[in-house]
């Protein structure tokens, strides 16, 4: 990982910079309250706080104790009454290549009467509503509908399968279902509506669905459940009153993998998050009014969530939606976008990079990407090489990278450089943003010298951090305040460098990132061992030249049950049926048994090892050295 290159920011850049020295810095370091206070008076508030944070409650924090205010107001009614109001808000591009701008003033119509819909469906202020739409600008209109009301929104990937969005819908309780009608994905059709409707009649609780027209496929509507989008928004009143919500109010639950089978429901509330995604969207991505903005993430994901909707609109800048994908129709797509739209600012993930490192500079070369002024990562550690070709290729060596490291849980970026100032060192996500608190600490909890490894924890409060696990406050001590006391553990490894440089190392539990995809290798068991024919079953994240890590599952079989080809592609099917196609496995290993330690406890570690084929590390806890052995040999037999 080793780099001795330092990247210092261009001097045209610097010059144009928001931050151009170290200010917020120093006064972050000198009074952090009152840093995140001076942040706060960024938004609209109806009413202002009495206290920046109160910790009495630990570690259920809150943020900015007494504010009331309401998202949507700050993203959208502000700037209709600036000079903002007939600036572009979303520039939207078709996967077939059609497209739509709206306005600030038409986003605000739009939305107004998305709230109104669903106030008319009696959806009411604290009631969950699952949004499973494809990457269109309605699906970013129910967000902030639901905010204007303050209902709180779900947003589940609409790549995740039914059986997925299932386990979402049962654990929130939610009353309303926004979807499609169908999708499109390289070209293929995606029955959106109706997987929705078979997770919705396994589950009970939702009582309606919206349906928004998008391709005008025939649809099964049950009366008096399913409702079409355009023939209520006519019937209702053009502008609905944004509800003055407290700073605490929740805001949006956003489902995330963990150490075990059950995905967790991160609950983000109001104030706290949109200063985090306020203050980091302005600094970190240097906001310039005249910017087009794109982030390629789905807004399933918190990238999504964050740096497409509440980030940049609550700064009244204008973002690209993309509904495609970046091979479709051609490998060129994402620079024709670029080109197309003159983006200046570009945030997306190392495996795409790797992925058209792979697909070659020809296809970069067709188009002018000389509107680019900033690149963006995020999602996994981006390789040195990796980020040299982002810089070189996409950048043209004249713009800096923000490499961004932050969690769904985190809400907002936490560690990244400060494009203006921060001289970058490829591989490398730099330094904390300012207010935040980060250390490397052994696994007693003890700091680390420099360059030394260990686990990276959060030493202090943040606003957008989030506030609790859906119906689970158990897993949430658990799972990020125990560990170390005081301190939130974020489940990556990291070191810091002799310029108090943090270079993450990845995740150090059973969470694995597949393609900047959060999986969890207890989820994907649990689907494996529901095939009548799998004992047992260990899965682990073995190393990837593009995707970071691929899925590799190691699954021993019931007596009398065979191994073959056809029982291979069966397995990573059915675990397409039950999470979605992103965590189908790569390799599946039939093994007669699992390396376990003596407290039975399996070993992926050593699995991990196996899978990479590297010498195999510590196996003094094991219980049968022979299993080890006797997988390496089925391992090796299999090539
Ligand atoms: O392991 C880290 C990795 O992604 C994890 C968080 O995943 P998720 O909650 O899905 O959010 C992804 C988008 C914010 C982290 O624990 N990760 C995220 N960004 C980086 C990263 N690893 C290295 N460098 C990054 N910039």
């Amino acid at each position: 990982m080793e780099n001795n290159f330092v990247y210092p920011p261009p001097q045209h850049f610097k010059e144009n910079a928001l931050v151009k020295d170290d200010t917020l810095y120093r006064r972050a370091a000198a009074d952090r309250l009152n840093f995140w206070a001076e942040m706060a008076e960024g938004l609209d508030w109806f009413k202002k706080w009495d206290k920046v944070l109160d910790e009495s409650d630990a570690p259920y924090y809150r943020w900015f104790v007494g504010g009331k205010l309401n998202v949507s107001y700050n993203c959208l009614d502000r700037h209709v009454n600036s000079f903002r109001r007939n600036k572009a808000a979303v520039i939207f591009e078709a996967e077939d290549g059609s497209n739509v701008t709206l306005t600030y003033y038409q986003l605000f119509r739009e939305v107004n009467r998305f709230a109104a819909v669903m106030q008319q469906m009696g959806v009411q202020k604290g009631d969950r509503v699952v949004i499973y739409m494809p990457m269109v600008p309605e699906a970013v209109m129910a967000m902030l509908a639901c905010t204007r009301i303050g209902a709180i929104h779900s947003v589940v990937f609409s790549g995740f399968s039914t059986e997925a969005l299932y386990k979402r819908i049962n654990d929130l309780g939610a009353k309303l279902l926004v979807t499609v009608d169908g999708a499109t994905r390289r070209g293929k059709f995606i029955p959106l509506k109706e997987n929705a409707q078979q997770a919705i009649e396994a589950c009970g609780c939702i009582e309606k669905i919206l349906v928004v027209r998008r391709l005008g496929n025939i649809v099964q509507m049950q009366p008096g459940r399913d409702y079409w989008y355009h023939e209520l928004v006519g019937q209702v009143p053009l502008y609905c009153s944004p509800a003055e919500m407290d700073a605490e109010d929740p805001l949006f639950l956003l489902y995330s993998s963990g150490t075990t089978g059950t995905p967790k429901g991160i609950l983000h509330t109001t104030a706290g998050y949109l200063v985090g995604v306020y203050t980091t969207y302005r600094y970190v991505f240097d906001y310039h009014e005249e910017d087009i903005f794109w982030s390629t993430s789905d807004i399933g994901w918190i990238t999504g969530q964050s740096y497409i909707v509440y980030g940049p609109l609550a700064n009244g800048a204008t973002i690209v939606i993309f509904e495609g994908t970046p091979d479709y129709p051609q490998r060129d797509r994402f620079w024709e976008i670029i080109e197309k739209y003159g983006v200046t600012v570009f945030y997306t993930a190392p495996t795409a990079i790797s992925t058209f490192m792979q697909w070659g500079t020809a296809w970069v070369k067709k188009h002018d990407l000389s509107s680019l002024r900033l690149l963006g990562s995020v999602g996994e550690p981006i390789k040195p090489d990796t980020w040299l070709w982002f810089y070189e290729h996409i950048g043209q060596k004249r713009c800096p990278i923000v490499d961004t490291w932050w969690q769904t849980e985190t809400g907002m970026i936490m560690i990244s450089p400060l494009p203006g100032i921060t001289a970058l060192k490829p591989g490398s996500a730099t330094l904390p943003f300012p207010g935040v608190e980060v250390q490397i600490v052994d696994d007693q909890g003890r700091p680390l010298p420099d360059n030394e490894a260990g686990h990276m924890v959060i030493t202090s409060p943040w606003p957008a951090m989030l506030r609790t696990l859906y119906n689970d406050p158990e897993r949430y001590e658990k799972a990020y305040w125990k560990q170390f006391p005081g301190c939130f553990y974020s489940g990556d490894g990291a070191r810091r460098d002799e310029d108090g440089y943090i270079w993450i190392l990845g995740r150090l539990d059973d969470v694995i990132n597949v393609s900047g995809h959060r999986l969890s290798t207890a989820e994907i068991e649990g689907a494996l061992v529901r095939h009548t024919g799998v004992a047992e079953a260990a899965v682990i994240g073995r190393a990837h030249e593009i995707k970071n890590q691929a899925v590799a599952a190691f699954v021993t079989l019931k007596e009398g049950v065979l191994g073959t080809e056809e029982l291979r592609e069966e397995l990573k099917n059915l675990v397409v049926k039950e999470i979605g196609a992103i965590a189908r496995p790569d390799d599946i290993y039939f093994t007669a048994e699992l390396p376990k330690t003596r407290s039975g406890k399996i070993m992926r570690r050593l699995l991990r090892d196996i899978a990479e084929g590297r010498a195999l590390g510590d196996t003094s806890t094991l219980l049968d050295a022979e299993v080890i052995a006797n997988i390496k040999k089925s391992y090796e037999g299999e090539g």
